[in-house]
């Protein structure tokens, strides 16, 4: 019988507060205006993006899904894992396809999920440790494009990083983040990614900009966050989702558009931003992957591509690589 399971917070209230300030601050007074995709994720936005991954034109989750119900065993006998690590659990739906394969080779102990969104860890923290009883269960709220030190050493572990999230983070991120991943690992340890691939634009574009307008609410709900926690006055209803394919950078490009000519107040910034009729801001990139440069990103941060899994349509991808 298993120990209670634990909740570890790295970020306070405060914490989030004070790092909101600081890329709201940045980002509404650049040209373009942007902001980092991880501010969709309070309670409700974790909820939404449950929702997406619901939706007829969201084919990643459920893409993964059945790759993972495909090739789990295989992951579970060449892994062993003792520790599984997930950055950016969120509910860890997905997730339970591994606990259940790394059990069955009866070497898994403890399952490490990690995510900044304190209530969907919550959550799936008390729902995972209900469902394996034999496993201990160790949440950790924490940044994972900041310090990954707060990570359990000892074991054998492998860190998985699910659902394309790679894809959110721009080139210079990912490079540093899969930097940061090699220092937490001892040689040996492994590291499981989930991406999405370059597919046709005619499929890619409709998963986020779906007919009954989830992900319109989720782009906006960003903005809610600001009024939230910054005490702003955006008017959501009056910014326009967009989502675009960037052939160049191949990546999806979310947006929101001002509908018209709009001043916001953020009063915990004491900043005034305006908007022009129409202007864009960035608010999400996802990028898409070919293997070969998925490959070349995870050899130039130390990592030896095992294995690679596909879907039968090629949209999504299981990469196995060992820290060297
Ligand atoms: N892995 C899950 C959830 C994907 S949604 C799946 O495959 O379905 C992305 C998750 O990453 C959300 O739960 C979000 O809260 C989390 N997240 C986003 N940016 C993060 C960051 N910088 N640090 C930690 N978690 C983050
Ligand atoms: C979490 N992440 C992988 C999702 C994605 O597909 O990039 C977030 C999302 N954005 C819009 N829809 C879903």
């Amino acid at each position: 019988m298993n120990a209670v399971p634990t909740l570890e917070t790295h970020l306070s209230d405060d914490d989030l507060t004070a790092a909101l300030r600081a890329d709201a601050l940045l980002g509404l007074t650049s040209a373009p205006k942007w902001l980092p995709p991880k501010w969709f994720y309070d309670a409700r936005g974790s909820e939404l993006f449950e929702q997406i991954t619901e939706l007829p034109e969201y084919y990643p989750t459920r893409t993964e899904r059945a790759l993972l119900e495909r090739v789990v065993g295989e992951i579970a006998r060449s892994t062993r894992a003792e520790v599984l690590v997930e950055l950016g659990s969120g509910s860890s739906a997905k997730t339970r396809l591994l606990l259940n394969a790394l059990t069955a080779e009866g070497a898994l102990e403890t399952y490490v999920p990690q995510d900044v969104s304190s209530s969907a860890l919550r959550a799936a923290v008390e729902e995972i440790a209900a469902e394996f009883p034999a496993v201990s269960v160790h949440g950790v709220v924490s940044d994972f494009t900041g310090t990954l030190g707060n990570l359990p050493r000892g074991g054998r572990r492998m860190i998985a990083f699910l659902g394309g999230t790679i894809g959110n983070l721009v080139p210079a991120e990912r490079a540093e983040f899969l930097a940061g991943i090699h220092e937490v690992l001892e040689p040996g340890e492994q590291l499981l990614i989930g991406a999405g691939l370059v597919i046709d634009p005619a499929v890619l574009v409709p998963a986020y900009d779906d007919a009954a307008g989830v992900t319109a609410e989720f782009n906006r709900n960003v903005l809610h966050v600001l009024n939230n926690r910054l005490d702003a006055d955006f008017v959501p209803e009056k910014f326009d989702h967009i989502a675009m394919w960037d052939a160049e950078n191949e990546w999806i490009e979310m947006r929101l558009a001002a509908t018209e000519a709009t001043t916001v107040k953020v009063r915990e910034l004491d900043l005034t931003v305006e908007f022009a009729p129409g202007e864009q801001m960035r608010t999400e990139i996802s990028a898409k992957f070919r293997l070969d440069g998925l490959r070349n990103e995870l050899a130039e941060a130390g990592f030896r591509t095992e294995r690679v899994w596909t879907d039968p349509d090629d949209r999504f991808a299981l990469v196995l690589s060992e820290r060297v």
